[in-house]
């Protein structure tokens, strides 16, 4: 429970290198989450080397001073995935539960080592890869292409980077990310706010639903 409560998403890094026997550490703590039907259909791809973490910062430039980033896939190509996630519609919310818990045994077991973290998702909302923000008429064209799939020809976006200069093939769902490194800020839970809510959370009987 401590360890639980001390974790905080770290948005400010101090440039300190995480080791790659960290890395995989944390990544095995990932291997090890429960998954349904025992899939195990995630893939891990480090993203550590100064050009990768650059290129990361420019999607997500307030992560300044990480380490490392993790993304997390979901391999569509294993026979499971194809019948739970394709074939039965009613299943494919099993691989977000599953990216869930194994990043939550992540950042845990990263926090035990004294690694910072925070997960982030990898919309292609907010930045383009030049690091400039959208402005409202490009959010919206750029919404439209991402439900009709033809963002990742866009060359100015996430996925095409993963896709077209990563080589990441098609089969391999973008889940999630998470970044790693060592706090040079760490959030104050007392104080902080995120989302326009207080980061401190409440006392465990509120979310307990009430039975009538
Ligand atoms: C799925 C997911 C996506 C998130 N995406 C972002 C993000 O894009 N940027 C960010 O600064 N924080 C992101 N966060 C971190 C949350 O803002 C953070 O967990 C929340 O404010 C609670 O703070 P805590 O993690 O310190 O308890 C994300 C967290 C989750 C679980």
């Amino acid at each position: 429970m401590e360890l639980i409560k001390r974790r905080r998403s770290v948005r400010i890094f101090s440039g300190k290198e995480v080791s790659k026997e960290d890395i995989l550490s944390i990544i095995e703590a990932g291997t090890w989450a429960p998954t349904g039907c025992n899939n195990q259909e995630l893939k891990f791809l480090i993203l550590d080397k100064k050009k990768e973490v650059e290129e990361i910062l420019k999607f997500k430039p307030f992560f300044k001073g990480a380490s490392a980033f993790v993304l997390v896939f979901c391999d569509m190509s294993l026979p499971m995935s194809k019948k739970m996630y394709i074939e039965y519609k009613y299943e494919r919310h099993l691989p977000y539960i599953d990216t869930g818990l194994a990043l939550q045994n992540m950042i845990l077991h990263a926090k035990d080592r004294g690694i910072d973290s925070c997960v982030f998702n990898l919309s292609e909302y907010h930045f383009t890869r030049d690091g400039k923000k959208r402005n409202i008429f490009q959010k919206i064209i750029n919404k439209i292409k991402t439900s009709l799939g033809s963002h990742t020809k866009m060359e100015g976006n996430f996925e095409y980077y993963l896709r077209n200069n990563l080589k990441i093939p098609n089969y391999l769902k973008i889940m999630c990310g998470v970044a790693f490194g060592y706090a040079k800020i760490c959030p104050n839970v007392n104080k902080e706010i995120h989302g326009g809510k207080k980061v401190m959370r409440d006392k465990v009987e509120n979310y307990i639903i009430s039975k009538k």
